[in-house]
């Protein structure tokens, strides 16, 4: 077989075998096949597409090039969530105690923000001393004890997603959908999931940027899942706006725990019923009504916010000691009106370029940094009244450049739903 000839088929359109796709893929892995040349094969893939077989195929591959994990001794009550990422997701970290408040496991394998989507694992750890390596023991006793965790993948899951993704990232190919199920559903795989529901992000702050993409984005993982015995439902939600308050690591953090104690963001209280709920009825096989019911009771009850706190305690963090950047600034605005959108993906950027982001792997990120909405499409908003506070170290950013990403206008918007589709 021969590296150039596989990137040329591709590239003209044509389809590929799984022996094509294991060569470009295994050679890579193993270093025979070079960055220059696996990224030509990627942007092919990025322009001509793949079918559901070479998808597949992709996926499989990608799976079989590191291990595999068992978790089958969880029981049938266990469930994963996954999100393709968007600005002030910080869902994982109120969703997954909330689920595994009633009972239903959750193990969850995270990943570190990279571009302007953050990560839940940089999130948590901006929670000093919290471990978020732990051992296949470690885990084990802390879904026994209390249903859930939020680890860092094991080093040798999906060890061709690593290298992949990488190169993605810096090759301009990350926005192509074979590549991102495949990219997803390997990893979920090799996290031994059984039922996965999916927060698939739709607008100018997630990587589906229409519903039509994130559409065929879901139907695409959806397939995969049903090929390996695996349950894929799949949330489509708004990232027009920021999700809830805060963008940033630290203060992300803080606004899950107001959320547990009970004072939500609207955007962010109506996402986390529906995944939640979503979660339960597929974890226990119980009826949407009486997975919400459970749900909406233990966030009364604060049963979750106990669940969050056990596990910081049980992966070491300290919650007290959370250092959130002390110097911070109010944006006025300078116009009277009704807010009718914020730019997710401009603010994004700002909150990274104040340190709270990664370009590379490597870089290293200040957890303190950030922005936080004072207020959210719909709201009136007076001239000189603040719109967001900003939390900053080194950098500064000025007003106006944070003042155009806020459309503010004579009359109210109708503010639509959060959750934008359903698909299993
Ligand atoms: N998230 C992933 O894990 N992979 C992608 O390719 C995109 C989002």
């Amino acid at each position: 077989m021969d590296t150039i000839d596989i990137i040329n088929k591709k590239r003209m359109g044509f389809s590929l075998t799984r022996e094509e796709i294991s060569y470009m893929v295994m050679g890579y892995v193993k270093e025979e096949i070079p960055d220059y040349q696996m990224s030509a094969f990627l942007m092919s893939i990025c322009t001509k597409g793949m079918n559901e077989e070479e998808t597949f195929d992709l996926t499989d591959v990608m799976l079989h090039s590191g291990e595999i994990l068992d978790t089958s001794m969880f029981g049938i009550h266990t469930v994963d969530k996954h999100s393709t990422g968007g600005v002030g997701d910080k869902t994982t970290l109120v969703v997954a105690p909330l689920v595994a408040s009633v009972g239903v496991n959750v193990i969850k394998m995270s990943g570190r923000g990279l571009g302007f989507t953050g990560g839940t694992i940089d999130k948590l750890e901006s929670i000093p001393g919290l471990r978020t390596y732990l051992t296949e023991e470690e885990l084990m006793k802390q879904i026994e004890d209390i249903h859930v965790c939020i680890a860092s993948g094991g080093k040798d899951l999906v060890i061709a997603d690593k290298k992949m993704y990488a190169l993605r990232d810096v090759t301009g190919t990350v926005e192509s959908i074979p590549l991102i199920a495949s990219s997803i559903m390997s990893k979920k795989i090799a996290a031994g999931s059984k039922k996965i529901v999916m927060d698939v992000k739709v607008g100018n702050g997630a990587l589906m940027k229409t519903k039509e993409e994130a559409e065929q984005l879901s139907k695409t993982m959806i397939q995969i899942g049903k090929k390996y015995g695996v349950q894929v439902e799949c949330v489509l939600s708004d990232m027009t706006c920021p999700l809830g308050y805060a963008i940033g690591n630290a203060l992300e953090v803080k606004e899950s725990i107001e959320a547990l104690k009970g004072n939500f963001a609207p955007d962010f209280y109506e996402l986390v019923v529906f995944l939640a709920s979503r979660m339960v009825a597929l974890g226990l096989e119980i009826s949407l009504e009486e997975a919400k019911r459970m749900v909406l009771e233990n966030l009364e009850n604060k049963k979750a916010y106990d669940v969050f706190l056990e596990l910081v305690k049980k992966q070491h963090g300290n919650i007290d000691e959370m250092d959130i950047a002390n110097t911070s600034y109010t944006v006025l605005s300078e116009e009277e009106g009704y807010i009718t959108s914020i730019d997710a993906l401009e603010l994004a950027k700002i909150s990274s370029m104040l340190g709270s982001g990664r370009e590379k792997l490597d870089d290293v990120i200040d957890y303190g940094v950030g922005l936080w909405l004072l207020k959210k499409p719909g709201d009136f908003v007076k001239k000189g009244e603040a719109l967001i506070q900003v939390y900053y170290r080194e950098k500064m950013v000025e007003k106006e450049e944070i003042l155009k990403n806020f459309i503010i206008e004579k009359e109210r918007k109708e503010i639509s739903s959060v959750v934008l589709g359903y698909l299993k």
